[in-house]
C-alpha cells in the first residue's frame, strides 16, 4: 500500500498528544501489562462474543479463538515496550493489523467499539491496581492510534481498490466522494 505507515505513526502521535513522558510511562509499567495481558484478552474476545455478527466471525476458523487470544496479548504488551521506542517496526505492526482486518471484512463499526471497550477495561484495572491517572492516559492515547492504522487501513484499501478497478484518478476520486455526500 501507498501509506507510508512511519510518517503516518508521527501524524498521528501529535494529533493525538502522545508524548515522551506517556512512552516512559508505559515503558515503566511493561511488567504490569505481561501480568494482565491474558485477562484482557479474556475480556476482550467475550465483549466481541457477546454480538451475533463478530461471533460468527470468531468462530469461522477452527482454532482462530485460541490464536487470536495469543496475539491479542503480544498486541497487548507491544502498546508498553513500543518495540523500537514507537517507530517503523511498531508503525509498520499496526498497519500489518489493520491489513488483516480489511481482509476479513472488519470495519469501523467492529472495531471502534470493541477499542473502546478496550480503553474501558484496562481503565479499570489501572484503578483496580492503583496505578498513577497518567498511565490510564497514556494507554487511552496509544489506543486511539492503534485504532487510526485500522481505520485507515479500511479507507487507503477501499480507495486503492476503487483506483485500480477504474483506472480513475486520485482527484477525480475524491470529487466523486465529496459529491457522493449530497446523495445520501
Ligand atoms: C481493538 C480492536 C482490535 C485489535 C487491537 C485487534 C487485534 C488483532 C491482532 C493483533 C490480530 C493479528 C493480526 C495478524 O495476524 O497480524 C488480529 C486479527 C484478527 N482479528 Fe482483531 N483486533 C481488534 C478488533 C477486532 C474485531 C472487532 C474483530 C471482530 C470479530 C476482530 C477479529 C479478528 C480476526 C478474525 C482476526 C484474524 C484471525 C486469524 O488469523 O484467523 N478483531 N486482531
Amino acid at each position: 500500500m501507498a501509506l507510508d505507515a512511519t510518517a503516518f505513526m508521527t501524524k498521528i502521535e501529535q494529533r493525538v498528544g502522545f508524548t515522551e513522558a506517556d512512552k516512559t510511562m508505559l515503558k515503566s509499567q511493561a511488567k504490569w501489562s505481561q501480568e494482565i495481558a491474558s485477562e484482557m484478552a479474556d475480556h476482550f474476545y467475550t465483549y466481541l462474543g457477546r454480538d451475533a455478527e463478530m461471533a460468527t466471525i470468531l468462530k469461522a476458523k477452527e482454532g482462530r479463538m485460541h490464536h487470536l487470544h495469543q496475539t491479542f496479548i503480544q498486541w497487548f504488551q507491544e502498546m508498553f515496550t513500543g518495540m523500537d521506542d514507537w517507530r517503523t517496526a511498531y508503525a509498520e505492526r499496526r498497519w500489518r493489523i489493520g491489513l488483516v482486518h480489511v481482509q476479513i471484512g472488519i470495519g469501523p463499526q467492529h472495531v471502534v467499539p470493541a477499542m473502546a471497550a478496550v480503553v474501558q477495561e484496562v481503565g479499570k484495572r489501572v484503578i483496580a491496581d492503583g496505578k498513577p491517572e497518567e498511565l490510564r492516559e497514556a494507554l487511552s492515547r496509544i489506543c486511539m492510534i492503534d485504532l487510526a492504522f485500522i481505520e485507515q487501513a479500511y479507507v487507503e484499501v477501499s480507495a486503492a481498490a476503487v483506483l485500480k478497478e477504474t483506472g480513475w484518478t486520485e482527484g477525480l476520486f475524491k470529487r466523486l466522494v465529496t459529491r457522493g455526500v449530497g446523495t445520501l
